[in-house]
């Protein structure tokens, strides 16, 4: 089926199929029944941009992390709500339903293949970039934060009222809260805390059929799925409400930087014995790229050794020395500085001033194509050798993998859990991110990234062989886009992120939006 995309008349008729049955609505009908629902005239102007309004490229573009997918070829949405309140979110459901649009929802627009805002069918984006309240109370160690709020709002939120909370949730500061927490998320306090997931006690989320649910209205097993089961596939969530966890006034950073000439093959071989039974204190990871050498005109291969110790820098030092002295650990190689200021040196920002956290675009937009592995075996040095060499290559030019140690809490949470399944028995995960900055050399460096995959696939964990859903890969198979997907075809991706949780999700979907409402190229299909 072929659409019309970009020129849209207000009227022009579409169609679209939901879980198999073909809808054939109107534009036109779309936004007479939003503007109905809404019915203040300077309200919709502030929540509904059509294509035709001014702003519509900005608010657009303002929440785009990935270059790659604001081309002018990429498939724009119809129009964008950005809601204000509750009902808002229940209107552009009820309309896009009834109207047959597909609806993609955006918090903070990281999503690493572009899902939460470009669709190949018709479809309006519902931008939470108006939920974004943070609400800390520090005497129950507990904030509710909104879904469109991004990790830095929280972690400032959070540090502007005590010196000893905070959250375990990613490293960078500009991810949004709802994308976020629908997949997992995994930060410098992983290790310690386990996920941000593991540490959300309710959620506000409105259903397919518009319902706003709590967790004792919706109950143990839909719950249970939005905490890590994917987004946009069992509601909106509006609001989280999270337990915060204790840090040490001060902790304690450092990076060791190991070219190939400096040992970093034998170096990384070690690290991968040790990183994972280290006390649960101390979180490492390992960021390998392409860099200078010392030799003029020549480039070598770094692996940059990073981590943080929950504690100061005098019980750091000795413990480096004790069970990882292959690094030679010194006291320059370290900072003390309190959590939320890690947050931003682990960002490669500077430390001060911390309300850098609440910019949202502090960090600059490229073309980005990402791929995931957890490990479970320690690679032998010839693997790595010929890991890193990959990044001699001319395509690696921006290319970087970010190796983060596993174990501590992550080994003491069951596989069921929660829906993220990659807990006990991890090494470390690897995330592989290569960049580009001309989309005419896209082919180029996707096939890269390709390669290096393969390559990775003799070390990597197999039957399956693990990714994680934050970092969508749709090299793993997607879903149809339009009208019904088997269990067995969604399997071949669903599998890899989830593991035997892929089934209960499943069986939760089918039970909550068996008209597959909320969809996209991974989302959780119904039966
Ligand atoms: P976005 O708004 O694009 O949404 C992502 C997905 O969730 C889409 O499918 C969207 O429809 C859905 N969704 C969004 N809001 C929703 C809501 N309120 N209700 C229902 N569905 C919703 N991960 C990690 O674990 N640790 C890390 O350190 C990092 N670091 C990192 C850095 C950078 C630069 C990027 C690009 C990504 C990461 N990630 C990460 C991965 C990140 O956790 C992942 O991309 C999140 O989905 C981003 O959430 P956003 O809300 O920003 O994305």
């Amino acid at each position: 089926m072929k659409f019309l995309q970009h020129s849209v008349l207000p009227f022009l008729i579409v169609t679209l199929s939901l879980n198999g049955a073909t809808l054939a609505h109107s534009y036109g009908d779309f936004l007479h029944c939003l503007s109905l629902r809404i019915s203040n005239s300077s309200t919709i102007s502030k929540v509904i941009y059509t294509q035709n309004n001014p702003s519509y490229s900005s608010v657009l573009n303002a929440s785009i992390h990935n270059a790659r997918f604001s081309t002018p070829t990429t498939p724009k949405p119809y129009a964008i709500i950005t809601p204000r309140k509750t009902s808002h979110v229940q209107s552009t459901i009820y309309c896009s339903k009834n109207h047959g649009f597909q609806l993609r929802i955006r918090s903070g627009g990281h999503d690493v293949e572009g899902v939460s805002y470009v669709s190949q069918v018709p479809f309006v984006i519902l931008d939470l970039v108006n939920f974004r309240e943070v609400k800390v109370d520090t005497e129950n160690e507990v904030a509710w934060v909104q879904s469109g709020a991004t990790t830095g709002e929280l972690y400032y939120g959070i540090a502007s009222k005590t010196q000893t909370l905070g959250f375990p949730a990613g490293i960078c500061h500009t991810i949004g809260i709802g994308g976020h927490l629908s997949g997992g998320g995994f930060g410098v306090l992983g290790r310690k805390y386990g996920l941000a997931v593991d540490h959300v006690i309710d959620a506000k989320l409105v259903d397919a059929n518009g319902r706003v649910l709590r967790r004792k209205s919706m109950g143990e097993d839909l719950f249970w799925a939005i905490r890590g089961g994917g987004g946009n596939t069992f509601g909106v969530v509006l609001a989280w409400k999270v337990k915060l966890v204790p840090v040490p006034p001060v902790v304690t950073v450092f990076t060791v930087n190991k070219n190939l000439e400096q040992n970093a093959t034998k170096i990384f071989h070690r690290w991968q014995y040790i990183a994972h039974k280290l006390p649960k204190d101390l979180f490492t990871t390992v960021w390998v790229m392409k860099v200078n050498s010392s030799q003029v005109g020549k480039k070598t291969v770094q692996a940059s050794f990073r981590g943080m110790l929950l504690g100061g820098v005098d019980e750091l030092i000795p413990l480096i020395q004790n069970e990882f002295p292959e690094l030679g650990l010194a006291k320059e190689n370290c900072t003390q500085m309190s959590w939320v200021q890690s947050i931003l040196y682990f960002g490669g920002l500077p430390i001060q001033p911390v309300d850098i956290l609440l910019n949202r675009h502090a960090l600059p937009v490229s073309s980005v194509k990402e791929k995931t592995d957890f490990v479970r075996e320690p690679m032998s040095e010839t693997g790595i050798e010929g890991f890193m060499n990959m990044f001699l290559e001319e395509e690696a030019d921006f290319a970087i993998t970010m190796i983060e140690a596993f174990g501590g809490r992550m080994d003491e949470i069951r596989e069921n859990e929660l829906p993220y399944p990659h807990r006990a028995g991890i090494l470390f995960e690897s995330t592989y991110i290569v960049q580009w900055t001309n989309e005419a050399d896209a082919g180029t460096y996707i096939n890269w990234i390709r390669r290096l995959y393969s390559y990775m696939a003799s070390y990597a964990s197999k039957s399956p062989r693990e990714a994680y859903y934050n970092y969508k890969d749709l090299d793993l198979g997607t879903n149809n886009i339009i009208g019904y997907t088997s269990y067995e075809q969604a399997s071949v991706w669903g599998l890899k992120y989830f593991k035997n949780n892929f089934k209960r999700l499943v069986q939760i979907k089918t039970k909550v939006d068996p008209m597959n409402f909320f969809r996209n190229e991974q989302s959780i299909p119904p039966l």
